[in-house]
């Protein structure tokens, strides 16, 4: 039997927390022979929630469960994890962006970032999925100067998810099938969903869909773009919970176990300066993995709207990172 690894989520009480600690139990994201540790956070208030989130843990016998810790202490919480999965951050109401989210949560990852820098495994793996990910990935990075940047990342995954549903759905065709879905950007409603790139059983989807330009620019992208604020109309003023658990599951799998063969996924990584977009921000790229590491597909071909798409979510980033300049040490 492999040993444990330590796996921190903060937020832990919390919607996402719910659909998603169950699925880490029974190994849906490191595999079935691998025992894990669960260190579970949340604030002070929250504590008294973990009682039943405990006992349906225990209730499940879930053989890889070794131990699960819950705290309100983030020392605890991230010491000697192995990776962490933030999740802890107020989620946005209906009528609001997520970037208007940054001044009550981007503090947050500022100390989530100190006590990572402190405590946790020197090749830690962090994402980060508390809203507005990709600043708050930012600040966390920033502020863990002795962690190796390639190991923050952003989630983009659902995004990533939810393009190549509306595709699939549109060309009638099972998800498994769609290869080389880019979402670029911020983890908001100026990201682009890309298919230009897009294959179908090596087809171009775009040579398939030469009649639908219209559905592309009009339909495809507005609805991948606001499918957040959608699910919190639909669902009442609660954001996407249990699809935010699976894409979380499946960003960490592929980061850590590889993707597929002659396929790519979109991560929120460190810009590096490839495609126009500076040093110094979190943004959405194409990405492959193989044993652990993250490599950005470089090279691709951009059409000129298509670059400016790109630049335009680069530029919210700007914004947003100069809104809360003073949380980066
Ligand atoms: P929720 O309100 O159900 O849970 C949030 C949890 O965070 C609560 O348990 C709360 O106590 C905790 N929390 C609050 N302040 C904290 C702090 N200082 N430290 C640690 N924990 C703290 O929200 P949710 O639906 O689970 O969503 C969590 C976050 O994830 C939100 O910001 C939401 O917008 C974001 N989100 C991101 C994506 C994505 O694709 N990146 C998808 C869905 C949701
Ligand atoms: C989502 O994309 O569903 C989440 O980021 C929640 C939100 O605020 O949209």
């Amino acid at each position: 039997m492999k040993p444990p690894i330590r796996i921190a989520v903060t937020g832990a009480t919390g919607q996402i927390g719910y659909s998603l600690l169950y699925r880490i139990a029974a190994g849906d994201m490191f595999g079935h022979d691998q025992p894990i540790i669960l260190q579970l956070h949340d604030i002070t208030e929250a504590q008294s929630f973990f009682k039943g989130i405990i006992m349906e843990l225990d209730d499940c016998a879930f053989p890889l469960l070794n131990q699960v810790i819950a705290t309100d202490n983030l020392e605890v919480a991230f010491g000697d994890a192995d990776f962490a999965l933030l999740v802890g951050a107020r989620p946005r109401g209906e009528k609001m962006e997520r970037k208007d989210l940054l001044a009550a949560n981007g503090p947050i990852f500022r100390q989530q970032g100190k006590t990572l820098n402190s405590v946790a495994k020197r090749n830690i793996k962090v994402l980060v999925v508390g809203n507005p990910a990709n600043t708050n990935a930012f600040i966390t990075l920033k502020n863990a100067p002795d962690l190796d940047p390639r190991n923050f990342s952003a989630m983009l995954r659902l995004d990533h998810n939810r393009a190549l549903s509306q595709v699939a759905q549109k060309i009638n065709v099972p998800v498994s099938k769609i290869n080389k879905m880019i979402v670029w950007g911020n983890h908001s409603n100026t990201q682009f969903p890309d298919l230009s790139h897009a294959t179908v059983e090596n087809q171009k989807i775009l040579e398939l869909m030469t009649q639908d330009s219209d559905w592309i620019n009009d339909t495809f992208i507005p609805t991948v773009q606001n499918r957040g604020s959608a699910i919190i109309a639909a669902r009442q003023g609660k954001s996407s919970a249990a699809s935010a658990a699976n894409a979380i599951i499946n960003h960490m799998r592929d980061w850590v176990f590889g993707t597929r063969e002659n396929d790519w996924v979109s991560m929120g990584v460190l810009s590096t300066g490839c495609y126009d977009i500076p040093t110094g921000v979190i943004y959405s790229f194409p990405v492959t993995c193989k044993n652990g590491q993250y490599q950005i597909v470089e090279d691709l071909k951009i059409t000129p709207s298509d670059h400016q798409r790109m630049q335009q979510s680069y530029q919210e980033l700007l914004t947003e990172q100069e809104a809360i300049k003073n949380l980066f040490n």
